[in-house]
C-alpha cells in the first residue's frame, strides 16, 4: 500500500473507531484543532502515563508539577517569545494561500531525498539479494547528483535561517522553482515574520485589561517554578522537573492531521545541571529518550536523530528524535541544551535572585538546563501509524488490526459471551467485575463472535475471552490473542496473572532500567 494511502486510512480509522474527531465536527470543524474520543483518550492517557512514570518513578531526582496556562506576560518577553517566536511566511498571489517559507524549502530538500530513495529502490529490485545499498548510495551518479543538489540547498537554507535573512529565503524559493501546490504558479510575495503566540485579555474593563498569552510551550512554567520546587523539595543539582500540559501556537501550515495543531499537549522535562556539565547530560538524555521510544517495539529503523544546525536563540546543542511517519521522517521529540538562558532572563526581568547555592562547591550559580520536549499528539500519531495494519488471513478474509503495544492499548481485555442467553452474559459480567480493578475491560454481546473479534482487533485490544456453555461447567474460557489470533482454554482464575503483567506500563518501564 502506498504510504499516502496508509496515512489516509489511519486518519479515517481514528474517526471511525472513536480515537480522534475534528473539533466542532457538527460545525464543519476548526482548523488544526482536534478532540480525542473514547478510545483516543485512553491511548493518550497511557502514552502520558508511560512518559510520566519513566520520568518521576524511575528517577528519584525528577519531580513533577502542573503549572497554569496563563502566566505573567513579562515571562514571554523574558523568554524571547514576544520578539523571536516567529515563522517566516510567504503568500502565493494567485491562490491567496499562505505558507511557511522554511517548510516549502524543507519539502524541496525532502524531494531530493525521495529521488535518491527511488533510485535505490529500483536498484534493489534489479539486483535482488546481492544489492549493496551503502555502496550504491556512495557511487551511483544519479544518486550523487541529487545528493549534491540536496546538500547545496541545505547549506544555503541553514545559512539563511541562522541569519533570518528573509530576502534570501524568498530567493531560494524562486531559484528552486518551487510552485504553489494549489495554483501551480510561482507568483510569490515577499517573506514576512509572523508571531505564533495566541493572546487574549485578562480583567473585566477595557482600560484595566492586561494582554496575556496562551503559553506556546510548557517549559516556562517549569523555569519560573524551579526555585520553589528546589527549595520546598530540597532538591540538589542535578535534578529535573517534569510537566504535561497544553500548549498553543497559531500555526500557519496546519496540515497532516494531528501532526501540527494549534492546541496540543507537551510532555516536557527540564534537567538542571552544573554549568560546564551540560553537554555530557545532553548526550545522556539523547540516549535515554531514544531508548524510551525504542522500548515500544516498533523497530529501531523507525527512528533517527536529526542534529540541529540552526539553533534556537536559547540553545548550545539540539537534536530531534524523528519517527518514520507515512509522510517521511518527522520530529516527534526535541532534546535541547538550553544553557542558562531562560533562568538568567527571568532573573533579569523579575529582578529576583534565582541562583542556586551548591553545597558541594560552595558556589552560587544559575543552573544550565537540558530539556526533553515531546508532543503527546505527535507521539499518538506515530503510535497509530506504526500500529495500523491490514492483513489477509489464511482463509482469504482480511482484517484491520492495530498492533498497539499492549501497555498502550485503550482496552486490555474484551469479555464476550458466545450467545446472549443461557446465563453466559451473567457469567461474562461476573468475570468483568473481577478483572476491572486490574485493567481496562470491555463487555460486548452484540453480533457474531467473529465480528466482535474484528472490532477488538481494530481498536488494538490485545486479549479477548469468550465465555461459552462449557465455561459454566468447568470455569474455563477461550483466551484469544490479537496478533497471533491463537486461542487457548484457560481457567478464569488464571486470567488476571496471565494478562496483567503483559499489559501494564511496568512491562515497558522494565525495559528501560
Ligand atoms: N520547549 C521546547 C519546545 O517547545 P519544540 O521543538 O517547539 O520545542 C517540542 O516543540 C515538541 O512539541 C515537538 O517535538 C512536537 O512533538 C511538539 N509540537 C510542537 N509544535 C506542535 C504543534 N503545532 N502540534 C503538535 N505538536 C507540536
Amino acid at each position: 500500500m502506498a504510504q499516502e494511502d496508509v496515512f489516509k486510512k489511519v486518519v479515517a480509522h481514528c474517526k471511525e473507531y472513536g480515537f480522534v474527531f475534528p473539533s466542532s465536527d457538527i460545525y464543519d470543524g476548526l482548523g488544526a484543532v482536534y478532540d480525542y474520543g473514547q478510545m483516543g483518550v485512553e491511548l493518550k492517557n497511557n502514552i502520558k502515563n508511560y512518559w510520566w512514570q519513566s520520568m518521576v518513578l524511575l528517577h528519584d531526582n525528577i519531580v513533577g508539577i502542573d503549572s497554569a496556562i496563563f502566566m505573567h506576560p513579562t515571562i514571554w518577553k523574558a523568554s524571547g517569545h514576544v520578539d523571536a517566536f516567529n515563522d517566516p511566511l510567504i503568500d502565493n498571489r494567485d491562490s491567496k494561500k499562505r505558507y511557511r517559507a522554511d517548510v516549502l524549502i524543507e519539502e524541496q530538500i525532502a524531494k531530493y531525498e525521495e529521488k535518491m530513495e527511488k533510485e535505490a529502490a529500483k536498484a534493489a529490485k534489479r539486483f535482488g539479494e546481492s544489492f549493496d545499498r551503502e555502496l550504491f548510495m556512495q557511487t551511483n551518479p544519479k544518486v550523487l547528483a541529487e545528493k549534491q543538489k540536496r546538500d547545496a540547498l541545505h547549506e544555503r537554507f541553514a545559512a539563511a535561517m541562522n541569519a533570518m535573512n528573509l530576502d534570501e529565503l524568498r530567493q531560494i524559493i524562486v531559484d528552486e522553482e518551487i510552485v504553489c501546490p494549489i495554483s501551480g504558479t510561482r507568483n510569490w510575495t515577499e517573506v514576512r515574520q509572523f508571531n505564533l503566540m495566541f493572546s487574549t485579555e485578562m480583567g473585566s474593563t477595557a482600560d484595566g485589561a492586561m494582554k496575556v498569552y496562551l503559553r506556546p510551550e510548557t517549559a516556562q512554567g517549569i523555569f519560573v517554578n524551579y526555585l520553589n520546587v528546589q527549595k520546598t523539595g530540597r532538591m540538589r543539582i542535578p535534578f529535573g522537573i517534569a510537566q504535561i500540559g497544553k500548549a498553543f501556537r497559531n500555526e500557519i501550515v496546519a496540515r497532516q492531521f494531528i501532526f501540527r495543531m494549534r492546541e496540543f499537549e507537551q510532555m516536557e522535562m527540564q534537567f538542571f545541571v552544573r554549568p560546564g556539565s551540560e553537554l555530557e547530560w545532553f548526550g545522556k538524555w539523547k540516549e535515554l529518550r531514544l531508548a524510551w521510544h525504542k522500548a515500544l517495539g516498533f523497530g529501531d529503523a523507525s527512528y533517527r536523530y536529526h542534529d540541529h544546525e540552526k539553533l534556537a536563540h536559547y540553545a548550545n546543542a539540539a537534536t530531534d528524535i524523528e519517527f518514520k511517519m507515512p509522510f517521511g521522517f518527522k520530529e516527534v521529540e526535541g532534546i535541547h541544551s538550553r544553557t542558562n538562558f531562560d533562568l538568567s532572563q527571568h532573573e533579569k526581568f523579575s529582578g529576583k535572585n534565582i541562583k542556586y547555592f551548591d553545597p558541594e562547591t560552595n558556589e552560587s550559580y544559575v543552573p544550565y538546563v537540558i530539556e526533553t520536549s515531546i508532543g503527546v499528539d505527535r507521539m499518538f500519531l506515530s503510535v497509530m501509524c506504526a500500529s495500523y495494519c491490514e492483513e489477509v488471513l489464511e482463509n482469504g478474509e482480511s482484517r484491520v488490526v492495530l498492533r498497539l503495544p499492549a501497555a498502550l492499548a485503550p482496552v486490555k481485555l474484551a469479555v464476550l459471551p458466545l450467545v446472549k442467553k443461557d446465563g453466559l452474559p451473567e457469567k461474562a459480567r461476573e468475570i468483568m467485575n473481577q478483572l476491572k480493578f486490574s485493567f481496562n475491560c470491555y463487555y460486548e454481546e452484540k453480533d457474531s463472535i467473529g465480528k466482535r473479534y474484528r472490532r477488538m482487533d481494530a481498536i488494538g485490544t490485545p486479549y479477548c475471552v469468550t465465555v461459552d456453555h462449557q465455561t459454566l461447567e468447568d470455569g474455563m474460557v477461550t483466551l484469544r490473542e490479537r496478533d497471533t489470533m491463537e486461542q487457548r482454554r484457560v481457567a478464569i482464575t488464571d486470567l488476571e496473572s496471565i494478562i496483567r503483567d503483559n499489559v501494564s506500563i511496568t512491562s515497558l518501564l522494565k525495559k528501560l532500567s
